[in-house]
Protein backbone atom coordinates (compact mmCIF):
# COMPACT_ATOMS: atom_id res chain seq x y z
CA UNK A 1 0.00 0.00 0.00
CA UNK A 2 1.67 3.47 -0.88
CA UNK A 3 2.37 5.04 1.96
CA UNK A 4 2.09 9.08 3.23
CA UNK A 5 4.85 11.23 3.17
CA UNK A 6 4.91 13.35 6.06
CA UNK A 7 7.04 16.31 7.30
CA UNK A 8 7.11 19.14 9.96
CA UNK A 9 7.60 22.47 9.38
CA UNK A 10 9.19 24.00 12.49
CA UNK A 11 9.63 27.24 11.64
CA UNK A 12 9.02 30.04 14.88
CA UNK A 13 7.90 26.95 17.04
CA UNK A 14 4.00 27.62 15.38
CA UNK A 15 2.53 28.34 12.28
CA UNK A 16 -0.37 30.29 14.21
CA UNK A 17 0.40 33.84 14.39
CA UNK A 18 0.04 33.97 18.26
CA UNK A 19 1.87 30.82 19.05
CA UNK A 20 3.85 33.19 20.70
CA UNK A 21 1.43 34.23 23.53
CA UNK A 22 0.72 31.15 24.31
CA UNK A 23 1.00 30.24 27.69
CA UNK A 24 3.30 26.84 27.21
CA UNK A 25 5.89 29.12 24.44
CA UNK A 26 8.87 29.81 25.96
CA UNK A 27 10.89 32.99 25.36
CA UNK A 28 14.14 32.19 23.57
CA UNK A 29 13.28 29.40 21.95
CA UNK A 30 13.60 30.98 18.66
CA UNK A 31 17.62 30.56 19.29
CA UNK A 32 17.68 28.12 21.02
CA UNK A 33 19.20 25.23 19.75
CA UNK A 34 18.17 22.49 22.48
CA UNK A 35 14.32 22.99 21.75
CA UNK A 36 14.66 22.63 18.35
CA UNK A 37 16.83 19.50 18.54
CA UNK A 38 14.58 18.05 20.91
CA UNK A 39 11.65 18.60 18.19
CA UNK A 40 13.50 16.73 15.82
CA UNK A 41 14.30 14.15 17.70
CA UNK A 42 10.53 13.36 18.61
CA UNK A 43 9.58 14.14 14.84
CA UNK A 44 12.49 11.25 14.06
CA UNK A 45 10.91 9.06 16.66
CA UNK A 46 7.90 9.00 14.89
CA UNK A 47 9.67 8.01 11.73
CA UNK A 48 8.45 11.43 10.02
CA UNK A 49 10.12 12.13 6.27
CA UNK A 50 11.83 15.15 7.06
CA UNK A 51 12.06 18.36 9.19
CA UNK A 52 11.82 21.61 7.01
CA UNK A 53 12.92 25.44 7.67
CA UNK A 54 11.53 27.78 5.61
CA UNK A 55 13.59 30.99 5.39
CA UNK A 56 14.05 34.82 5.03
CA UNK A 57 17.19 36.94 4.44
CA UNK A 58 15.31 39.76 6.51
CA UNK A 59 13.07 40.94 8.53
CA UNK A 60 10.45 40.61 5.81
CA UNK A 61 7.83 42.19 7.89
CA UNK A 62 6.88 45.51 7.09
CA UNK A 63 5.34 48.11 9.98
CA UNK A 64 2.08 48.40 8.51
CA UNK A 65 -0.16 49.32 10.28
CA UNK A 66 2.54 51.07 12.39
CA UNK A 67 3.44 49.25 15.34
CA UNK A 68 2.62 45.92 13.74
CA UNK A 69 6.51 44.94 13.44
CA UNK A 70 6.61 44.87 16.80
CA UNK A 71 4.09 42.75 17.54
CA UNK A 72 5.12 40.10 15.25
CA UNK A 73 7.27 37.19 16.24
CA UNK A 74 9.04 36.58 13.03
CA UNK A 75 11.70 38.66 13.20
CA UNK A 76 14.50 36.14 15.09
CA UNK A 77 15.48 32.79 14.14
CA UNK A 78 18.85 30.62 13.23
CA UNK A 79 20.18 30.62 10.28
CA UNK A 80 18.69 27.20 9.10
CA UNK A 81 21.39 25.40 7.33
CA UNK A 82 23.67 26.31 9.99
CA UNK A 83 20.89 24.44 12.37
CA UNK A 84 20.07 21.93 10.25
CA UNK A 85 23.96 21.03 10.55
CA UNK A 86 23.67 20.95 14.43
CA UNK A 87 20.45 18.59 14.04
CA UNK A 88 21.63 16.49 11.65
CA UNK A 89 24.58 15.23 14.70
CA UNK A 90 22.09 15.10 17.03
CA UNK A 91 19.45 12.68 14.97
CA UNK A 92 20.23 9.69 12.46
CA UNK A 93 17.44 9.02 10.17
CA UNK A 94 14.81 12.26 9.27
CA UNK A 95 15.33 14.22 6.42
CA UNK A 96 16.95 17.77 6.82
CA UNK A 97 15.33 20.21 4.27
CA UNK A 98 16.01 24.17 4.44
CA UNK A 99 14.91 27.17 2.51
CA UNK A 100 17.80 28.82 0.58
CA UNK A 101 17.37 32.12 -1.88
CA UNK A 102 18.23 31.70 -5.87
CA UNK A 103 17.66 35.50 -5.63
CA UNK A 104 19.90 36.34 -2.42
CA UNK A 105 22.76 33.76 -2.99
CA UNK A 106 25.32 32.25 -5.79
CA UNK A 107 24.78 28.62 -6.93
CA UNK A 108 28.44 27.41 -5.74
CA UNK A 109 27.77 28.71 -2.63
CA UNK A 110 24.79 27.18 -2.38
CA UNK A 111 25.70 24.17 -4.08
CA UNK A 112 28.53 23.51 -1.73
CA UNK A 113 26.95 24.28 1.40
CA UNK A 114 24.09 21.62 0.62
CA UNK A 115 26.50 19.25 -0.62
CA UNK A 116 28.54 19.64 3.11
CA UNK A 117 25.10 18.84 4.52
CA UNK A 118 24.30 15.87 3.20
CA UNK A 119 27.73 14.28 3.87
CA UNK A 120 27.23 15.41 7.43
CA UNK A 121 24.08 14.04 7.45
CA UNK A 122 24.92 10.92 5.80
CA UNK A 123 22.73 11.41 2.86
CA UNK A 124 19.56 13.56 4.22
CA UNK A 125 19.78 17.01 2.98
CA UNK A 126 17.14 19.08 1.42
CA UNK A 127 16.89 22.22 -0.42
CA UNK A 128 13.84 24.05 -1.04
CA UNK A 129 14.28 26.37 -3.94
CA UNK A 130 12.73 29.60 -3.31
CA UNK A 131 12.48 33.24 -5.15
CA UNK A 132 12.57 36.09 -2.68
CA UNK A 133 9.58 37.76 -2.85
CA UNK A 134 9.89 41.09 -0.72
CA UNK A 135 11.51 44.48 -0.84
CA UNK A 136 13.16 44.17 2.59
CA UNK A 137 15.45 41.57 1.03
CA UNK A 138 16.63 43.38 -1.52
CA UNK A 139 17.58 45.92 0.79
CA UNK A 140 20.13 43.43 2.70
CA UNK A 141 22.14 43.01 -0.94
CA UNK A 142 22.78 46.21 -2.44
CA UNK A 143 19.60 46.83 -4.26
CA UNK A 144 16.60 49.13 -3.55
CA UNK A 145 13.62 46.83 -4.44
CA UNK A 146 13.49 43.23 -5.20
CA UNK A 147 13.62 42.09 -9.07
CA UNK A 148 10.93 41.81 -10.82
CA UNK A 149 8.96 37.96 -10.98
CA UNK A 150 9.94 37.13 -14.27
CA UNK A 151 13.79 38.29 -13.94
CA UNK A 152 14.07 36.06 -10.71
CA UNK A 153 12.22 32.53 -11.63
CA UNK A 154 15.03 33.44 -14.97
CA UNK A 155 17.09 33.23 -12.44
CA UNK A 156 16.06 30.65 -10.20
CA UNK A 157 15.75 28.40 -13.29
CA UNK A 158 19.66 28.68 -14.35
CA UNK A 159 20.71 29.00 -10.47
CA UNK A 160 19.47 24.98 -10.21
CA UNK A 161 20.86 24.45 -13.31
CA UNK A 162 24.19 25.46 -12.31
CA UNK A 163 23.81 23.74 -8.75
CA UNK A 164 22.41 20.26 -10.20
CA UNK A 165 25.58 20.68 -12.73
CA UNK A 166 28.04 21.13 -9.57
CA UNK A 167 26.61 18.03 -8.06
CA UNK A 168 27.87 16.15 -11.41
CA UNK A 169 31.47 17.59 -10.86
CA UNK A 170 32.47 13.98 -9.57
CA UNK A 171 31.14 10.67 -10.26
CA UNK A 172 30.67 8.46 -7.12
CA UNK A 173 33.87 6.27 -7.76
CA UNK A 174 36.39 9.77 -8.22
CA UNK A 175 38.23 9.41 -5.32
CA UNK A 176 40.36 6.80 -5.35
CA UNK A 177 43.27 7.72 -2.42
CA UNK A 178 45.57 5.67 -3.97
CA UNK A 179 48.60 5.96 -1.25
CA UNK A 180 50.77 3.57 -3.07
CA UNK A 181 50.36 5.26 -7.14
CA UNK A 182 49.91 8.49 -5.05
CA UNK A 183 46.88 9.66 -6.59
CA UNK A 184 44.30 11.20 -4.85
CA UNK A 185 41.24 11.05 -7.74
CA UNK A 186 40.84 9.57 -11.13
CA UNK A 187 40.78 12.84 -13.20
CA UNK A 188 38.85 11.27 -16.05
CA UNK A 189 35.79 11.13 -13.39
CA UNK A 190 35.75 14.79 -12.17
CA UNK A 191 33.50 17.27 -14.55
CA UNK A 192 34.47 20.81 -15.32
CA UNK A 193 31.02 22.37 -15.77
CA UNK A 194 32.12 25.57 -17.27
CA UNK A 195 28.70 27.28 -17.37
CA UNK A 196 28.07 30.49 -19.85
CA UNK A 197 24.79 32.04 -19.06
CA UNK A 198 22.83 35.11 -18.58
CA UNK A 199 23.26 35.36 -14.77
CA UNK A 200 25.68 32.88 -13.64
CA UNK A 201 29.38 32.36 -15.06
CA UNK A 202 30.73 29.33 -12.83
CA UNK A 203 33.61 27.19 -13.84
CA UNK A 204 33.54 24.59 -10.74
CA UNK A 205 33.79 21.60 -10.06
CA UNK A 206 32.43 21.60 -6.82
CA UNK A 207 35.66 21.32 -3.96
CA UNK A 208 33.38 18.53 -2.55
CA UNK A 209 33.18 14.38 -3.34
CA UNK A 210 29.37 13.40 -5.00
CA UNK A 211 27.13 13.21 -2.32
CA UNK A 212 25.34 10.77 -0.38
CA UNK A 213 22.22 10.69 -1.80
CA UNK A 214 24.12 11.57 -5.64
CA UNK A 215 22.21 15.02 -5.16
CA UNK A 216 20.29 16.95 -2.17
CA UNK A 217 17.02 16.69 -2.78
CA UNK A 218 15.49 19.48 -4.27
CA UNK A 219 12.43 20.65 -2.98
CA UNK A 220 10.24 23.61 -5.26
CA UNK A 221 7.42 26.08 -3.52
CA UNK A 222 6.19 28.88 -5.90
CA UNK A 223 2.51 27.86 -7.67
CA UNK A 224 3.11 30.34 -10.86
CA UNK A 225 3.63 29.07 -13.79
CA UNK A 226 6.80 29.50 -13.74
CA UNK A 227 7.26 28.00 -10.14
CA UNK A 228 5.54 24.97 -11.65
CA UNK A 229 7.86 24.48 -14.09
CA UNK A 230 11.01 24.91 -12.07
CA UNK A 231 9.68 21.68 -10.14
CA UNK A 232 8.21 19.89 -13.18
CA UNK A 233 11.69 19.70 -14.54
CA UNK A 234 13.94 19.27 -11.25
CA UNK A 235 12.37 19.05 -7.98
CA UNK A 236 12.01 16.22 -5.86
CA UNK A 237 9.23 17.59 -3.56
CA UNK A 238 6.96 20.37 -4.04
CA UNK A 239 5.42 22.33 -0.94
CA UNK A 240 2.08 24.14 -2.30
CA UNK A 241 -0.59 25.92 0.01
CA UNK A 242 -3.19 24.82 -1.81
CA UNK A 243 -6.90 25.41 0.53
CA UNK A 244 -9.27 23.26 -1.05
CA UNK A 245 -9.10 19.99 -2.38
CA UNK A 246 -10.22 20.93 -5.63
CA UNK A 247 -7.28 23.74 -5.60
CA UNK A 248 -5.20 20.89 -4.81
CA UNK A 249 -6.12 17.90 -7.53
CA UNK A 250 -6.00 20.74 -10.13
CA UNK A 251 -2.56 22.03 -9.05
CA UNK A 252 -1.26 18.14 -8.50
CA UNK A 253 -2.88 17.29 -12.29
CA UNK A 254 -1.44 20.13 -13.63
CA UNK A 255 1.98 19.56 -11.68
CA UNK A 256 2.67 15.97 -12.87
CA UNK A 257 1.50 16.69 -16.73
CA UNK A 258 4.05 19.29 -16.93
CA UNK A 259 6.91 16.54 -15.15
CA UNK A 260 5.62 14.57 -17.69
CA UNK A 261 6.35 16.67 -20.34
CA UNK A 262 9.93 16.32 -19.18
CA UNK A 263 9.97 12.30 -19.19
CA UNK A 264 8.80 12.32 -15.64
CA UNK A 265 6.14 9.62 -15.43
CA UNK A 266 7.81 7.15 -12.41
CA UNK A 267 9.61 9.97 -10.89
CA UNK A 268 7.36 13.24 -10.98
CA UNK A 269 7.47 15.27 -7.67
CA UNK A 270 5.74 13.93 -4.74
CA UNK A 271 3.61 16.76 -4.33
CA UNK A 272 2.83 17.67 -0.17
CA UNK A 273 0.29 20.54 0.33
CA UNK A 274 0.81 22.49 3.99
CA UNK A 275 -1.76 21.95 6.85
CA UNK A 276 -2.04 23.27 10.26
CA UNK A 277 -3.80 20.64 12.62
CA UNK A 278 -5.91 21.47 15.61
CA UNK A 279 -6.53 18.30 17.36
CA UNK A 280 -7.69 16.91 20.89
CA UNK A 281 -8.79 13.64 22.49
CA UNK A 282 -12.38 15.14 21.35
CA UNK A 283 -13.98 17.49 19.11
CA UNK A 284 -14.49 19.90 21.82
CA UNK A 285 -10.59 20.04 22.84
CA UNK A 286 -9.22 20.66 19.57
CA UNK A 287 -11.82 23.28 19.15
CA UNK A 288 -11.03 24.79 22.59
CA UNK A 289 -7.28 24.80 21.58
CA UNK A 290 -7.95 26.61 18.63
CA UNK A 291 -9.80 28.71 20.37
CA UNK A 292 -7.21 29.79 22.60
CA UNK A 293 -5.05 30.58 20.34
CA UNK A 294 -7.42 32.63 18.02
CA UNK A 295 -8.29 34.82 21.37
CA UNK A 296 -4.89 35.43 21.72
CA UNK A 297 -4.34 37.39 17.85
CA UNK A 298 -3.47 40.85 18.23
CA UNK A 299 -5.61 43.13 15.21
CA UNK A 300 -2.52 44.49 14.59
CA UNK A 301 -0.08 41.29 13.61
CA UNK A 302 -3.46 39.95 12.26
CA UNK A 303 -3.69 42.83 10.04
CA UNK A 304 0.09 42.66 9.20
CA UNK A 305 0.05 39.11 8.14
CA UNK A 306 -2.84 40.19 5.75
CA UNK A 307 -0.65 43.24 4.57
CA UNK A 308 1.81 40.93 2.57
CA UNK A 309 -0.75 39.46 0.36
CA UNK A 310 -3.35 42.39 0.56
CA UNK A 311 -1.93 45.74 0.91
CA UNK A 312 -3.07 48.25 4.00
CA UNK A 313 -6.20 47.53 5.03
CA UNK A 314 -6.29 49.59 8.53
CA UNK A 315 -8.70 51.97 6.04
CA UNK A 316 -11.07 49.51 6.18
CA UNK A 317 -13.69 47.99 8.27
CA UNK A 318 -12.73 44.98 10.15
CA UNK A 319 -16.01 43.73 10.09
CA UNK A 320 -16.92 44.44 6.88
CA UNK A 321 -16.15 42.80 3.47
CA UNK A 322 -12.90 41.83 1.99
CA UNK A 323 -12.55 45.18 -1.38
CA UNK A 324 -11.97 43.38 -4.42
CA UNK A 325 -9.24 45.00 -5.79
CA UNK A 326 -6.43 43.90 -3.36
CA UNK A 327 -5.08 40.60 -5.17
CA UNK A 328 -4.39 42.23 -8.28
CA UNK A 329 -0.82 41.93 -9.15
CA UNK A 330 0.08 39.92 -5.86
CA UNK A 331 1.84 37.01 -5.37
CA UNK A 332 0.31 33.69 -6.91
CA UNK A 333 -0.02 32.24 -3.47
CA UNK A 334 -2.63 35.24 -2.45
CA UNK A 335 -5.36 34.23 -4.71
CA UNK A 336 -6.41 31.06 -2.90
CA UNK A 337 -6.69 33.65 0.02
CA UNK A 338 -9.01 35.65 -1.94
CA UNK A 339 -11.14 32.62 -3.38
CA UNK A 340 -11.82 31.58 0.51
CA UNK A 341 -12.64 35.31 1.49
CA UNK A 342 -15.15 35.28 -1.35
CA UNK A 343 -16.61 31.36 -0.50
CA UNK A 344 -17.01 31.99 2.23
CA UNK A 345 -18.36 35.92 2.66
CA UNK A 346 -15.59 36.86 5.19
CA UNK A 347 -15.02 40.04 7.15
CA UNK A 348 -11.74 41.37 6.76
CA UNK A 349 -11.60 40.23 10.50
CA UNK A 350 -12.41 36.37 9.78
CA UNK A 351 -10.22 36.36 7.10
CA UNK A 352 -7.03 37.58 9.17
CA UNK A 353 -8.27 35.29 11.85
CA UNK A 354 -8.40 32.30 9.31
CA UNK A 355 -5.29 33.30 7.97
CA UNK A 356 -3.54 33.62 11.58
CA UNK A 357 -4.82 30.02 12.27
CA UNK A 358 -2.59 28.61 9.98
CA UNK A 359 0.08 31.53 8.49
CA UNK A 360 -2.28 31.52 5.58
CA UNK A 361 -1.78 28.01 4.94
CA UNK A 362 -5.08 25.48 5.42
CA UNK A 363 -6.00 24.59 8.88
CA UNK A 364 -8.40 22.00 10.38
CA UNK A 365 -9.56 21.59 13.79
CA UNK A 366 -11.05 18.10 14.30
CA UNK A 367 -10.30 15.00 16.65
CA UNK A 368 -7.72 11.86 14.70
CA UNK A 369 -10.48 10.23 13.27
CA UNK A 370 -11.80 13.50 11.21
CA UNK A 371 -8.49 14.73 10.43
CA UNK A 372 -6.85 11.74 9.31
CA UNK A 373 -10.30 11.04 7.25
CA UNK A 374 -9.44 14.44 5.68
CA UNK A 375 -6.06 13.68 5.14
CA UNK A 376 -7.00 10.40 3.78
CA UNK A 377 -9.23 11.79 1.51
CA UNK A 378 -6.42 14.30 -0.32
CA UNK A 379 -4.55 11.77 -0.25
CA UNK A 380 -6.55 8.95 -2.07
CA UNK A 381 -8.26 11.20 -4.53
CA UNK A 382 -5.47 12.71 -6.65
CA UNK A 383 -4.85 16.03 -3.85
CA UNK A 384 -1.44 15.10 -2.31
CA UNK A 385 1.38 12.76 -1.58
CA UNK A 386 1.72 13.38 1.58
CA UNK A 387 1.53 16.61 4.11
CA UNK A 388 3.86 19.13 5.09
CA UNK A 389 2.77 19.33 8.66
CA UNK A 390 2.68 22.95 10.21
CA UNK A 391 1.43 22.63 13.77
CA UNK A 392 0.20 25.44 15.54
CA UNK A 393 2.39 25.44 18.12
CA UNK A 394 5.78 23.69 18.79
CA UNK A 395 6.99 21.19 20.79
CA UNK A 396 3.07 20.92 21.60
CA UNK A 397 2.02 20.06 17.66
CA UNK A 398 4.43 17.05 17.48
CA UNK A 399 3.04 15.64 21.05
CA UNK A 400 -0.27 15.66 19.43
CA UNK A 401 0.95 14.48 16.34
CA UNK A 402 2.44 11.36 17.99
CA UNK A 403 -0.71 11.18 20.32
CA UNK A 404 -3.76 11.67 17.74
CA UNK A 405 -2.66 11.79 14.40
CA UNK A 406 0.14 9.24 13.99
CA UNK A 407 -1.27 6.12 15.93
CA UNK A 408 -4.61 6.71 13.67
CA UNK A 409 -2.80 7.03 10.42
CA UNK A 410 -1.13 4.11 11.27
CA UNK A 411 -4.11 1.84 12.13
CA UNK A 412 -5.36 2.89 8.71
CA UNK A 413 -1.64 1.55 7.22
CA UNK A 414 -1.19 4.84 5.59
CA UNK A 415 2.22 5.49 7.42
CA UNK A 416 5.49 3.94 7.99
CA UNK A 417 6.22 2.34 11.34
CA UNK A 418 10.00 2.19 10.42
CA UNK A 419 12.11 4.09 8.46
CA UNK A 420 13.12 2.24 4.70
CA UNK A 421 16.12 3.38 3.64
CA UNK A 422 19.55 5.26 5.08
CA UNK A 423 18.81 8.60 2.75
CA UNK A 424 15.88 10.76 2.82
CA UNK A 425 15.94 9.91 -1.14
CA UNK A 426 15.55 6.08 -0.38
CA UNK A 427 12.79 6.90 2.38
CA UNK A 428 10.74 9.12 -0.04
CA UNK A 429 11.29 5.98 -2.40
CA UNK A 430 13.07 8.67 -4.70
CA UNK A 431 15.58 7.71 -7.48
C1 LIG B 1 4.53 26.55 0.17
C2 LIG B 1 5.45 27.71 -0.11
C3 LIG B 1 6.58 27.87 0.67
C4 LIG B 1 7.45 28.94 0.45
N1 LIG B 1 8.54 29.08 1.22
C5 LIG B 1 9.33 30.16 1.07
C6 LIG B 1 10.44 30.38 1.92
O1 LIG B 1 10.73 29.59 2.83
N2 LIG B 1 11.17 31.51 1.72
C7 LIG B 1 10.90 32.40 0.72
O2 LIG B 1 11.60 33.39 0.61
N3 LIG B 1 9.86 32.21 -0.10
C8 LIG B 1 9.08 31.13 0.05
N4 LIG B 1 8.03 30.94 -0.80
C9 LIG B 1 7.80 31.97 -1.84
C10 LIG B 1 8.09 31.50 -3.26
O3 LIG B 1 9.42 31.11 -3.47
C11 LIG B 1 7.74 32.62 -4.24
O4 LIG B 1 8.60 33.72 -4.09
C12 LIG B 1 6.35 33.13 -4.04
O5 LIG B 1 5.46 32.06 -3.83
C13 LIG B 1 5.92 33.93 -5.27
O6 LIG B 1 6.01 33.17 -6.42
P1 LIG B 1 4.77 32.42 -7.06
O7 LIG B 1 3.94 33.47 -7.66
O8 LIG B 1 5.41 31.46 -8.04
O9 LIG B 1 4.05 31.67 -5.96
C14 LIG B 1 7.17 29.87 -0.58
C15 LIG B 1 6.03 29.68 -1.38
C16 LIG B 1 5.18 28.63 -1.16
C17 LIG B 1 3.99 28.46 -2.05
Amino acid sequence: MKKMRLGLSMRYHGYHVAAWRHPDYVPGCNVDFRSYRDIARAAEAEKLDMIFFADGVAVRGTDQPEGALSHDMRNAELEPLTLLSAIAATTDHIGLVATASTTYNEPFHIARKYASLDHISGGRAGWNVVTSWSDQEALNFNKTENLPREERYARAAEFVQVAKGLWDSWDADAFTYDKDSGQFYDPAKMHVLDHHGAFFNVRGPLNSCRTPQGRPLIVQAGASNQGRDIAAQHADVVYTVSQTVEEARSFYADLKARAAEFDRIDNAPLIMPGITIYTGATQEEAQARFDELQALIDPLAGLNILYTFCGDLSGYDLDGPVPEHIFEDKITIGSGLLAKAKAENLTIRQLYESTAAGFTGRYIIGTAETVVDDLQHWFETGAADGFNICPPLLPQGMDDMSRYILPELRRRGLFRTEYEGETLRQNLGLS
